[in-house]
């Protein structure tokens, strides 16, 4: 299996709020649309930002933290690339934001147990090994009834075609480091729901995240882009990604930690993650179903 190459973060991390850099793809094409989900997210689920704790895991140069900390959230960043942490800070002090960025794996959050209000993790479930072990960590330290918001890459011969072949491998399309993507660490709806439920975090909803131009649009935007006729930047706005029904590339969806780990009080010397495993599974079930909390 190809090996990925999270360490070519390092290498771009100058691009994340450059201009026409590298980075101004999943800035201007993609973060648009996951901004508006959050948002959207948050508000129907009768959240006001302000004041929230909020946790962006695997946050890169801060894509996602920033429009969050600019609706007054209480912003913390996590990823593993220093490098890009630094451009994450340096653009966060230039525009008078305060967010907390720190060197940490997702797999190993450097965060107490209970936490924190709300945490998001975009395009980063498939950059991990682990990921699984993601949502344990990402239900660990959120409160009880916290919100996960999320997006990802599926796991599906689309994927294959889009993601890796056009994207990555073939010399007339590609326009992204050939290591940036390995297909078989793509998540399926089904695998993360399933990790969701296992670490207690209720699946509410999944859509599609998909490109708002046609594929004939798309493809000769990718061509003018390969023969130097336009920059990143006007790549992105030419493709910019929208909210679907279409889950087949890239999807993204929110979860809610279980209330009923409230219930299970901790008891001494016990973690509340840790009590919170001894859930009864009905009573998971109950809340999944009928969204109810006690
Ligand atoms: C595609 S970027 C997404 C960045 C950001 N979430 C966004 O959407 O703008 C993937 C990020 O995940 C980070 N990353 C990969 N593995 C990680 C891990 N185990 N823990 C924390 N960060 C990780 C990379 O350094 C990179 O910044």
């Amino acid at each position: 299996m190809p090996v990925i190459d999270n360490a070519l973060y390092d290498h771009v991390a100058g691009t994340w709020w450059e201009k026409d850099g590298f980075m101004a793809l999943l800035r201007v094409s993609v973060n648009p649309a996951r901004v508006l989900y959050a948002q959207e997210v948050l508000k129907k689920t009768g959240r006001d930002p302000k004041k929230l704790q909020i946790l962006d895991v695997g946050c890169g140069g801060g894509l996602m933290s920033k429009p969050l900390a600019q609706m007054g959230g209480i912003v913390t960043g996590v990823d593993l690339s220093l490098p890009t942490l630094e451009a994450a800070r340096a653009h966060a002090k230039g525009q008078n934001l305060s967010i907390d960025y720190r060197v940490g794996d997702a797999q190993s959050l450097p965060f107490q147990d209970a936490s924190v209000d709300v945490a998001v993790c975009c395009d980063v479930l498939e950059h991990v090994t682990d990921m699984p072990r993601v949502m344990s960590e990402v239900s660990r330290v959120l409160r009880p009834g916290g919100l996960f918001v999320f997006d990802t890459i599926n796991r599906t011969w689309q994927s294959k075609l889009v993601a890796i072949k056009a994207a990555q491998d073939w010399p007339p399309t590609r326009f992204i480091p050939r290591d940036m993507h390995v297909w078989d660490m793509f998540v399926r709806p089904e695998e993360l729901s399933r990790a969701l439920l296992k670490s207690h975090l209720l699946p509410r909803e999944m859509t599609g995240l998909s490109p708002a131009a046609s594929p004939f649009v798309s493809a000769f935007t990718i061509l003018r882009r390969k023969a130097g006729l336009i920059s990143y930047q006007r790549m992105g706005e030419l493709l910019p990604l929208k909210k679907s029904l279409d889950m087949s590339v890239s999807y993204m969806g929110y979860a809610e930690k279980s209330h009923f780990a409230a219930c299970a009080a901790p008891q001494q010397g016990v973690s509340a993650s840790t009590a919170a495993l001894n859930l009864s599974p009905e009573a998971l079930l109950a809340e999944a179903l009928l969204g109810e909390s006690p």
